[in-house]
C-alpha cells in the first residue's frame, strides 16, 4: 500500500527480499506509528528473531517472513553434500517454524518452499526454486488479499461503521490485508462508511496499526477501548465486524484470531450483528480437528503489566526490560509499567471463536460459512 513519508507517498510491501545481499527486507512494525522504517534481517536467525519478537507480525506476513528465510537459509549453504544440506534446510525450517507457534501460515508457506525444492536436482537449483517458491508465496498472497476484498466489499455499505479486531491489515500481510480488503474496496468504490478500530491490548496493534494504516489510506475511523464494543453494539452504532484469523479450521470452520475476538463475537451475537472472518487461503488448517488443538501463543507478562509509547524527555528502560521487549533503544520509545508492582499477569495471544458465531468466511474463493470450508475444500486449495 502507499505510505507517505516526509510528505511523499510511496508503494511498500510489508515483507520482500533483497536478493543480492540475502537479506529479508521488513517494516519495523514496533516502531508504527512513531516511526517508518525499513529494517534488513540479514541471515535466517535474524528472520525468525524478527517474527519472534514482532519486528515483522501478522499470519500472512510471518509466513512471507518464514518463506524468505528459509529461501535465505537455503541459498546460504556453501558445502556441496545434498546430505548436509538436506540437514540445513531442516534446521532452518525447524529455527522459522519455531519463532511463533499459532498461525498456520509459517508452516504453509514453509511447506510450499520445500515441495518446490525438491523438484530441483542440484544444490544451486533448489536455492533457486526456494526463492522462487517464497516470491510466489508472497504474490499468491497479495493476489488473495485482492480477491478477498472483490467479494467482502459488498458487505459494506454507505453509512456503516464496522468493527475490526486487532491488525488484519496491510502490515499484517504482504499488502492490502484481510479484514481491510472489503474496507480499501468498498472506498475504492466510493463508499462513504466508519470503521472502529478495537484497541486490542496489550500490544495494542488496533491503536497502533490499523489505526496508522487506516489514516494513511485516509479511512474515517476511531480507535475504540477494548472494553467499549459491547456498548456500542447495544446503541446501535456498529452494523458490521470483519476479523482476520491466524488458522482456521478446515474441518470445524473454527477461527484462531487475537485474543478478545471471542468476546466480539459473543457480543455481536447478542445484538445480531453479522460477524464476518478474511482469510487467505494459507491461513487455513485442513488438519486440526478441533480448536481445542490450536496451539495458543503465551506471551511475556510484561505487555499486560505496562505498555510501550512515545514519551517526550524520558529515560532508556533498564537492559532486562529491554531485552525482553525485544526494541533496541531508541531515544523517544519507552515501556512504562501501569500494573500493580508486585503483580504477576496471564498473557495468551490468541482464542479460538466457534463456527455457529461465525456469519460468513471470507476467502478468495467467495464468502462461504464457517462449516461448509471443508466441503469446498478442493476449491480452497487443500490437497489432501
Ligand atoms: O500477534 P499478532 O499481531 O501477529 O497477531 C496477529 C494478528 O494481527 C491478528 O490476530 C489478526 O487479526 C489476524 S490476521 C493476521
Amino acid at each position: 500500500m502507499n505510505v507517505t513519508v516526509r510528505g511523499r507517498a510511496r508503494h511498500f510491501r510489508t515483507v520482500a527480499f533483497d536478493c543480492v545481499r540475502n537479506h529479508v527486507l521488513l517494516i519495523e512494525q514496533r516502531l508504527l506509528p512513531h516511526k517508518f522504517q525499513i529494517v534488513p534481517a540479514r541471515d535466517f536467525h535474524d528472520t525468525a528473531r524478527a517474527i519472534r519478537v514482532m519486528a515483522v507480525r501478522g499470519a500472512g506476513a510471518i509466513g512471507a517472513a518464514a518463506a524468505y528465510g528459509l529461501a535465505q537459509g537455503a541459498r546460504a549453504f556453501r558445502g556441496t553434500s545434498q546430505a548436509a544440506f538436506r540437514k540445513h534446510v531442516e534446521r532452518v525450517r525447524a529455527v522459522l517454524k519455531a519463532a511463533r507457534p499459532t498461525a498456520v501460515d509459517p508452516v504453509n508457506a514453509m511447506n510450499r518452499v520445500m515441495a518446490a525444492m525438491a523438484a530441483g536436482k542440484t544444490i544451486p537449483e533448489q536455492q533457486a526454486l526456494a526463492l522462487a517458491a517464497a516470491e510466489e508465496f508472497a504474490n499468491d498472497n497479495v493476489r488473495d488479499c485482492q480477491a478477498l476484498g472483490r467479494h467482502g466489499a459488498r458487505l459494506i455499505r454507505g453509512g456503516m461503521t464496522v468493527l475490526t479486531h486487532c491488525n488484519a491489515g496491510w502490515l499484517a500481510f504482504v499488502d492490502v490485508g484481510t479484514a481491510t480488503a472489503p474496507i480499501y474496496a468498498a472506498q475504492a468504490q466510493g463508499k462513504k462508511f466508519h470503521v472502529y478500530c478495537d484497541e486490542t491490548r496489550p500490544r495494542s496493534q488496533g491503536a497502533t496499526l490499523t489505526a496508522w494504516e487506516l489514516a494513511q489510506q485516509k479511512v474515517p475511523h476511531d480507535i475504540i477501548a477494548d472494553n467499549a464494543a459491547g456498548h456500542f453494539m447495544q446503541r446501535g452504532k456498529i452494523d458490521l465486524v470483519i476479523v482476520g484469523s491466524d488458522r482456521t479450521l478446515g474441518r470445524t470452520g473454527e477461527v484462531a484470531n487475537k485474543i478478545g475476538t471471542y468476546t466480539k463475537a459473543v457480543l455481536a451475537r447478542r445484538h445480531g450483528i453479522p460477524f464476518y472472518v478474511a482469510i487467505p487461503l494459507s491461513s487455513i488448517d485442513w488438519n486440526l480437528k478441533s480448536g481445542f488443538a490450536i496451539p495458543i501463543e503465551e506471551r511475556h507478562q510484561s505487555e499486560v503489566l505496562g505498555a510501550w509509547g512515545v514519551v517526550a524527555g524520558c529515560k532508556a528502560p533498564s537492559p532486562p526490560l529491554r531485552e525482553r521487549a525485544g526494541v533496541r533503544w531508541r531515544s523517544a520509545l519507552t515501556y512504562v509499567r501501569v500494573a500493580n508492582p508486585g503483580s504477576t499477569a496471564l498473557n495468551p495471544g490468541f482464542d479460538v471463536t466457534p463456527a455457529e458465531l461465525i456469519t460468513g468466511i471470507i476467502t478468495p474463493a467467495g464468502i462461504f460459512k464457517p462449516r461448509e470450508l471443508w466441503a469446498k475444500r478442493r476449491e480452497l486449495g487443500w490437497s489432501g
